[in-house]
């Protein structure tokens, strides 16, 4: 199957389909555009979730400012800059920073200083993606400066009706696509990513998503099974909640965009792993190349439960490493060490424009 002969029709078809051998035969040629654009070589990125606190209050979030049963954290910056250094020292290409939402003057001083903290302390060989929500252009680019060179941010849905369900209505779409813009106007790389098997979302919904990571020339794609939080406004709106056909429906999400995009950068993402023990090594078998192996110290990991039954609560960062080296093993891949691991979709953008 080529690019050209996957249609929203092929895609909506995949979507709705739950057979597993038909789809057995769509993460293997999914696979097989994997290894001829991107490799076999898993890069990690290792996250931080050095804090919980969060101004957003969306609807299915198990960190939104409405919660009030979670203990709010802020990890000390020495501490951060530590798991910073230790993920250098064990040669991880880059690391995430993410934490819930803060818009305020401190948080972006405290961010632009932790980051030439990071810098000086790893010889500025370590990657650092940001994923600190929606910014203001200025922030952006002072945070750019200063060593942030890929941003995530999810867009959650690009159907705005389906988004304006999940969220608060002071709570825009449209904002959200702009600073999606503005990151790309300031040369970061980008990623973007929605969470799948939503209330009220429809394949066609699904197959627009990939129509928009096309469309926006997205670098990195990290999403996930949608998976309720019992405290949350959204908690009990799938009460036929099936686990397996959710996780099916992620697996087929990132086949269909490994085959409609290629040679960007996707993470198989612990949400995948919170519905089966081996969730993430089944989606680097659907195409993905990315995990993001959890730096966070365990005994903040209780405070960043974004969704009930996330795993890991009390493997820490040194256990995660070797129980995720034989996970992708396992699979016949490989580690990419020392390397960025930059999406490969950016580097020839950047040739291009040179
Ligand atoms: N299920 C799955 N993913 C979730 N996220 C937040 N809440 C949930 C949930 N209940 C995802 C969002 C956000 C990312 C950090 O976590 O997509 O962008
Ligand atoms: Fe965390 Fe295995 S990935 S313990």
């Amino acid at each position: 199957m080529s690019n050209s002969e996957l249609t929203e029709a092929d895609c909506i078809r995949w979507l709705d389909t739950t057979a597993p051998e038909a789809l057995q035969e769509l993460y293997q040629q999914a696979y097989a555009i994997k290894q001829a654009h991107v490799g076999t070589k898993v890069f990690y990125r290792g996250i931080i979730e050095f804090s919980n606190v969060c101004e957003k209050d969306c609807f299915y979030c198990g960190i939104r400012r409405s919660n009030k049963s979670v203990k709010r954290y802020v990890v000390q910056d020495d501490d951060v800059v530590a798991a910073a250094t230790w993920a250098w020292e064990q040669n991880y290409g880059s690391i995430v920073l993410q934490s819930g939402e803060r818009k305020d003057d401190a948080f972006a001083s405290q961010i632009e200083k932790l980051l030439q903290r990071i810098s000086e302390a790893t010889n500025g060989e370590l990657g650092v993606t940001l994923s600190l929500g929606e910014q203001s252009p200025d922030v952006l680019e002072r945070w750019r400066n200063v060593g942030g060179k890929r941003y995530l941010l999810r867009i959650e849905t690009t159907n705005p009706k389906l988004y304006s369900t999940l969220h608060p209505d002071d709570h825009h779409f449209e904002d959200r696509l702009q600073c999606l813009r503005d990151l790309r106007d300031l040369d970061y790389q980008v990623g973007t990513g929605v969470m799948i098997g939503l209330p009220g979302q429809t394949s066609e919904d699904l197959a627009n998503d990939i129509q928009f990571f096309k469309d926006h020339d997205i670098d990195m794609i990290g999403m996930g099974p949608y998976i309720p939080h019992g405290e949350t406004p959204m908690g009990n709106s799938l009460p036929d909640f099936d686990s397996a056909r959710q996780l099916q429906r992620g697996l087929t999400m990132l086949a269909l965009t490994r085959i409609a995009l290629r040679d960007v950068n996707i993470a198989a993402t612990t949400a995948l792993q919170a519905l089966d023990p081996q969730g993430r090594e089944r989606g680097l078998e659907a195409g993905a190349n990315i995990i993001m192996p959890n730096l966070t110290d365990t005994k903040y990991r209780e405070g960043y439960q974004l969704y009930d039954g996330k795993p890991c609560l009390d493997e820490n960062a040194g256990m995660c490493r070797f129980c995720l080296e034989g996970r992708i093993a396992s699979v016949g891949e490989s580690v990419g060490y020392g390397e960025h691991g930059d999406s490969p979709h950016y580097l020839k953008r950047v040739a291009q424009q040179t």
